[in-house]
């Protein structure tokens, strides 16, 4: 790709091969239902080769997010699992697209969604505030009942004639399987005291990547953490465990290539950055990602340097943290990939300064593996 084309602008690679084994990894592991957390990446050739490689049931944050799915994987269950959606969305979501699973985690919103949707057939989730101090990011200081209001608000749900069950989310990054068990106990804490049974506990994402500088335990670790905790969890007959990862499955599959176009010392402006494929490396500075350099389409060798990395757009801020090593000839014109890169990265990249790049492309070789 690069010898015939020398890409003027970056390019994202897909490798459906690399997207496969992550899934299959997952649904093997996990003990319960799987929910690919839509956010994290919502490219449609990577929402669809998730759904070929046997991701059923999709975590929608927003309509759009639904009708994505819907359009792309019409035999996919969508969940439209964020606990406030603009007026008007859950509604639509329930009549055009079929959804039956949704989210509180305030009383009030029950008359605001019991406004839009009929809660007959419906699962409503209500959502627990749970946070660990081993997640990179809490998910728990803006959504979350406090888990001494859960016994009501399951209670209040169930008035309305949904099925109540009951979701937390541990946070984003999670780096120790221990989050989940804490998650879970507190969860079983307040079921066990329930006068009835939930049928579904959903423990949300956080699943981790490991990424250079920043290891992480193996995933089978958090799965049976997981497993073993959810023994303890009093559930109606038929119970389930669910899990809405992102990270965990969009990440590894994807890789970015993009251009050195100027080098100052160990200085290196390349026609990406902040604003673009990296963006979430504003709110993760302690993340790096896998890289290697080309010249002419060929492997870039020999020793390496630590170099700082600027991206296109004018903004002075627009550059990545940390250092990045390369081989110590890099130089205008070269290319280097940044694998792992497929959570958070497509789909928070921005316009700024008119930079947007929208070559996507598949890289089908089961030989051509993605860099870290
Ligand atoms: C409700 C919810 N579910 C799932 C996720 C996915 O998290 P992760 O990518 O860490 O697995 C998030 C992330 O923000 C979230 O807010």
């Amino acid at each position: 790709m690069l010898r015939d084309w020398r890409p003027r602008e970056p390019v994202y690679c897909i490798h459906p091969h690399v997207y496969r084994k992550t899934v299959r990894t997952f649904l093997r592991g996990f003990p319960g239902r799987v929910l690919y957390a839509v956010k994290a990446n919502d490219d449609p050739d990577v929402v669809q080769i998730l759904h070929r490689s046997g991701v059923e049931h999709f975590d929608c944050a927003s309509l759009a997010e639904v009708a994505l799915v819907r359009r792309l994987c019409p035999e996919a269950t969508c969940y439209l699992m964020v606990p406030v959606t603009p007026r008007g969305d859950a509604g639509t979501a329930q009549r055009d697209y079929g959804v039956r699973h949704f989210m509180v985690d305030h009383p009030d919103r029950l008359d605001s969604l019991g406004s839009e949707i009929d809660y007959g057939g419906c699962v409503v989730f209500a959502r627990m505030a749970v946070s660990h101090a081993s997640a990179m990011m809490d998910l728990s200081s803006k959504f979350g009942a406090p888990p001494g209001e859960i016994p009501r608000l399951l209670t209040l749900i169930r008035e309305r004639g949904a099925e109540p069950a009951l979701a937390f989310n541990v946070g984003s990054l999670v780096t120790q399987p221990e989050a989940y068990r804490h998650g879970i106990e507190t969860a079983a804490g307040i079921l066990s005291s329930q006068p009835f049974q939930v049928r579904l506990v959903d423990i949300g994402g956080g699943f981790p990547k490991a990424y250079p500088g920043f290891p992480v335990p193996p995933m089978a670790d958090y799965f049976e953490a997981l497993t073993e905790s959810a023994r303890a969890l009093p559930m109606a007959p038929g119970g389930e465990l669910m899990a809405e990862p992102g990270r965990a499955l969009a990440a590894p599959g994807l890789s970015a290539v993009v251009e050195v176009l100027l080098r100052k010392d160990d200085r290196l402006y390349i026609n990406d950055g902040m604003y673009g494929i990296f963006w979430e490396l504003r709110f993760k500075a302690h993340m790096r990602f896998a890289a290697r350099a080309y010249r002419g389409g060929e492997l870039l060798k020999g020793a390496l340097a630590p170099f700082r990395l600027y991206g296109p757009t004018c903004d002075a801020s627009d550059v990545l943290p940390g250092e990045v090593e390369l081989p110590t000839g890099v130089r205008a014109g070269d290319h280097l990939e940044f694998g792992q890169i497929g959570a958070y990265s497509l789909s928070g990249r921005t316009r700024f300064n008119g930079l947007y790049s929208e070559r996507i492309v598949h890289i089908t070789s089961p030989d051509e593996q993605p860099p870290g």
